[in-house]
């Protein structure tokens, strides 16, 4: 059986700074810096419900890290406002490469799967309205171990979800989090570097391949 492919969702196949114009209109020149802290306040989030077991969907995950941006940047949002920016996060858009990237690999013989910490019907909407859903064999979400990324539970729901064989299962990222975490499991780990700013985790284990966007890929597997 060739290869199976799992590609994460949030910032490697789906943009979040997607959410950027909303925000700058409610934040103005400060949209920047609250865009990045909600987003790693977002991953942090998921960090510490998983040490704790105490897991929530990952929208409620986001929009806790919403709220608590709020207050950080002394902001008082109204409900509309909130909800207009949740709403916009269920509509990402793909990154520019993805589309050429998937559409290179179908003829390969990959399994091809989209797997994130977000919900099986929040992944769904998100790569319906990217236009690139088909383009997938099938969605693994967490939300069944009720743990998120990069929790040894998640990679092995992964496994056992797809039939894949560990050793030969690419997880595909842009977070170092999460190559780490496939990587520690025992799958490759191939780290999406899309900007020359990025650095991976000085932890003693690299990446089995970096590639600066997914049109990589078919030079590589
Ligand atoms: C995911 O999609 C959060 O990027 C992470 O699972």
């Amino acid at each position: 059986m060739k290869s199976t492919l799992a590609f994460d969702v949030y910032g490697t196949l789906i943009d979040t700074s997607g959410v950027f114009e909303t925000l700058q209109e409610y934040m103005g020149n400060e949209a920047p810096a609250f865009m990045e802290k909600w987003r790693t306040t977002q991953l942090e989030y998921s960090f510490r419900r998983g040490l704790m077991n105490a897991y929530v969907d990952f929208s409620v995950v986001t929009q806790e890290a919403l709220d608590y941006c709020c207050s950080l940047f002394n902001k008082n949002m109204a409900t509309a406002e909130i909800q207009r920016l949740m709403d916009a996060y269920k509509v990402l858009p793909a990154f520019a490469d993805v589309a050429t990237a998937l559409t290179d690999l179908s003829e390969t013989g990959y399994r091809k799967y989209a797997f994130s910490n977000g919900s099986a019907k929040a992944v769904t909407t998100l790569l319906q309205n990217a236009d690139i859903r088909t383009m997938f064999d099938g969605i693994v979400s967490v939300e069944r171990t009720k743990m998120f990324k990069p929790s040894p539970v998640v990679y092995r729901h992964f496994i056992e979800s797809t039939q894949a064989k560990t050793a030969d299962t690419f997880l595909i990222s842009g977070n170092p989090f999460d190559v780490i975490g496939a990587l520690n499991y025992g799958m490759k780990g191939i780290w999406v570097k899309r900007s020359e700013k990025a650095v991976f985790d000085p932890w003693g284990v690299q990446p089995t391949a970096v590639v600066r966007d997914l049109t990589e890929l078919k030079s590589i597997l």
